[in-house]
């Protein structure tokens, strides 16, 4: 059974062997945070004391199983919000220590790559690009369980550029599936920047293009000039996702992999799907790409389940001193 209460999702999973999913139930908080325009820390605790116990009865029911089943109690210990992180630790460790199970920590972020496991098998060396709300990177895997961050962002993570960009656009929190939908209904006509797009390193910035687009809002409205908003949100993500699509790419031609993983929040989006995809299928067409189904992008405690499994086989396994870490990396 595997954990994760990071953020704004309460999610609990029952995995087989890293690889199928017996249960996932995911309960979102996002209308609690929607008015605040951001998530807020200390309802996020609230609401994950309110639905954890729910999320592993509701797990537990779903897969047909009961602790005696179980093999581990897999969690969630960083990175995210301390407070939030505390309760799904809490929940797995007085589970695991009521059932006599061994408790398994997991990092988030390979939580998110290993979601591709449950839908393809993994072959290595592979590369993953990791984008989320509050990660933007390159990880090269040259075994399960090894992560090297090649690249990464300077600056804002590029589902924070779409949540700030959607704020001045007028959109509620999340924003990204929103911009996602306007762009496909519009062109790239306002030539925003690529930054570092040249740059000889596998790095991002999203803070460039994330000003230019807020100077270009507020010069218009000044002016009192209307900008066409689908065209607005197809131009940013069109210098998004050539950013991120042509830095995957010669990150993975410098290094010899078998396998993209595009995954986290971000990897929900259609336009980078389709561009990822199309220049794979043009510049490296014997390299496979893995991009989990959407219910599998955002946070979910399946992909939790995946990673652990790595972690159980390498018999890393946490005591119930085991605390909650907000900025751990890989
Ligand atoms: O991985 P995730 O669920 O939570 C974190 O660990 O951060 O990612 C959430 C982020 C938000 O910034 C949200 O706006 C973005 O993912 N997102 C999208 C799309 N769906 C969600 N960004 C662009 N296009 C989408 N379709
Ligand atoms: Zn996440």
């Amino acid at each position: 059974m595997a954990i994760e209460s990071s953020c704004d999702e309460t999610s609990v999973a029952v995995i087989e062997n890293g690889e199928k999913i017996l249960s996932n139930i995911v309960a979102s908080q996002i209308n609690s945070h929607k008015r605040f325009g951001g998530v807020v820390p200390e309802v996020a605790s609230r609401h994950h004391v309110e639905q954890i116990t729910i999320c592993i009865e509701e797990a537990l029911s779903e897969a047909q199983v009961t602790g005696n089943d179980l093999r581990a109690v897999a969690v969630t210990y960083g990175p995210g919000l301390v407070g939030a992180l505390l309760i799904g630790l809490s929940a797995a460790k007085a589970f695991a220590w009521a059932n006599g199970l061994p408790l398994i920590p997991v990092n988030h972020m390979a939580g998110h790559i290993y979601a591709a496991r449950l839908v393809e098998p993994l072959e290595f060396p592979l590369m993953a690009l990791l984008v989320s709300g509050g990660h933007t990177e390159l990880v090269y895997m040259a075994e399960d369980g090894s992560f090297e961050i090649i690249g990464e962002t300077r600056d804002d993570a590029a589902g924070e550029a779409y949540d700030k960009v959607g704020r001045v656009l007028g959109l509620s929190y999340p924003s990204g599936k929103e911009i996602d939908h306007l762009a496909h209904q519009g062109e790239d006509t306002y030539n925003f920047p690529r930054a570092m797009i040249k740059e000889d390193n596998f790095d991002f910035s999203f803070s460039g293009l994330k000003s230019a687009f807020i100077n270009l809002t507020h010069n218009a409205e000044q002016r009192g000039e209307a900008l066409d908003h689908n065209n607005l949100a197809a131009s940013f993500q069109a210098s998004v996702v050539e950013v991120l699509v042509t830095k995957t790419i010669k990150a993975c031609k410098a290094y010899p992999v078998k396998q993209l993983i595009v995954a986290g929040g971000v990897a929900a989006n259609q336009g980078l799907r389709e561009k990822m995809s199309a220049t794979i299928q043009i510049e490296l067409p014997d390299l496979k790409l893995i991009v989990p189904p959407l219910r599998l992008c955002g946070d979910n405690a399946a992909m939790i389940g995946a990673a652990a499994h790595v972690e159980l086989q390498k018999h890393h396994l946490a005591g119930m001193s085991l605390n909650a870490n907000p900025s751990l990396a890989f």
